[in-house]
């Protein structure tokens, strides 16, 4: 029988993850079903049930479910533990194993763009749930790291847990290697978050993707002289090759498919 997977959100019909999956399946010769699933926004723990009652191997779980799927999972890996997050529930002998690649996704598409990593003074902008994500493979892979806030106090509390340097969105200084968006600002389309001296010169990733790559924190750093720019469909690609790995046991080639989803326009 075909192992059945899918991505599970509020909404959900604009996923890209099964169109990345199919792609992946085909060069990796596995054979999987892989589905959208949408559950009602206090529904997450019982579309689970019985998603995986039903013998679905594995999920994705997108926004707004993921801390609700590190409630629901019986163990949870380090990142997820660690981020208090899951995007990927894992069927294992022993029960559902939540795990959290985001960050890891992240960090693995910042070396693909051969952005500065270990000893980069990195800004991340946000301090909600896609931070807490993140911070611990930044930090990992060698960053050095500011976490800036429009409520302040919540980015010192981050910065308490993660030993990290933290200040409000209207105090952040400039000259940065690395500036991270990671608030939800982007989807209300505002550019201008914070001084724009802090993207000159800098490597500007928005955590949030477009399908032409123009997200409005990309369009607005390029505007103040970012050296570089990046919206986070490569993300989305890394996120979803590792969740693809923890699945199928085997890491399917990312080369050229956020092109392919780009070239046809995110067409479902
Ligand atoms: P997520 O899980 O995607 O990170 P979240 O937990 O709701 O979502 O966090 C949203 C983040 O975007 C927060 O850091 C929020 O700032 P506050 O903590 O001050 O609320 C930030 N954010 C949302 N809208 C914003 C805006 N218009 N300007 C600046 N920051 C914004």
């Amino acid at each position: 029988m075909t192992d059945r997977y899918a991505v599970i959100g509020n909404p959900v019909s604009h996923s890209l993850s099964p169109r990345i999956h199919a792609m992946f399946a085909q060069t990796t010769a596995q054979r999987i079903s892989y589905g959208k699933l949408q559950a009602p926004e206090k529904g997450f723990a019982a579309a689970a049930e019985r998603f995986f009652s039903a013998g679905g191997k594995g999920l994705n779980v997108t926004l707004p479910f993921k801390v609700d799927a590190w409630r629901w999972s019986g163990q949870h890996d380090t990142a997820a533990a660690v981020s208090g997050a899951v995007n990927t529930i894992v069927l294992r002998e022993h029960g559902t194993l939540g795990c959290n690649t985001d960050g890891a996704g992240l960090v693995n598409d910042l070396r693909r763009l051969g952005w500065p990593l270990d000893g980069a003074r990195l800004l991340i902008l946000g301090a909600g749930g896609a931070v807490r994500g993140v911070l611990k493979p930044l930090q990992d892979a060698g960053a050095v790291l500011t976490i800036a806030n429009r409520t302040r106090s919540k980015a010192e509390q981050l910065a308490a847990q993660f030993q990290v340097a933290a200040c409000g969105l209207g105090d952040v200084a400039a000259s940065w290697d690395v500036v991270v968006n990671a608030t939800s600002a982007g989807l209300a389309e505002e550019g201008a978050l914070i001084a724009p001296g802090a993207v000159a010169a800098a490597h500007c990733y928005d955590l949030f993707y477009s399908i032409d790559g123009q997200t409005a924190f990309c369009r607005w750093a390029a505007q103040y002289g970012a050296f570089a720019v990046s919206d986070g469909l490569g993300m989305l690609v890394e996120q979803a090759a590792l969740a693809f790995h923890l699945w199928r046991g085997v890491r399917p080639p990312v080369a050229g498919v956020a092109e392919a989803l780009r070239a046809d326009g995110g067409a479902r």
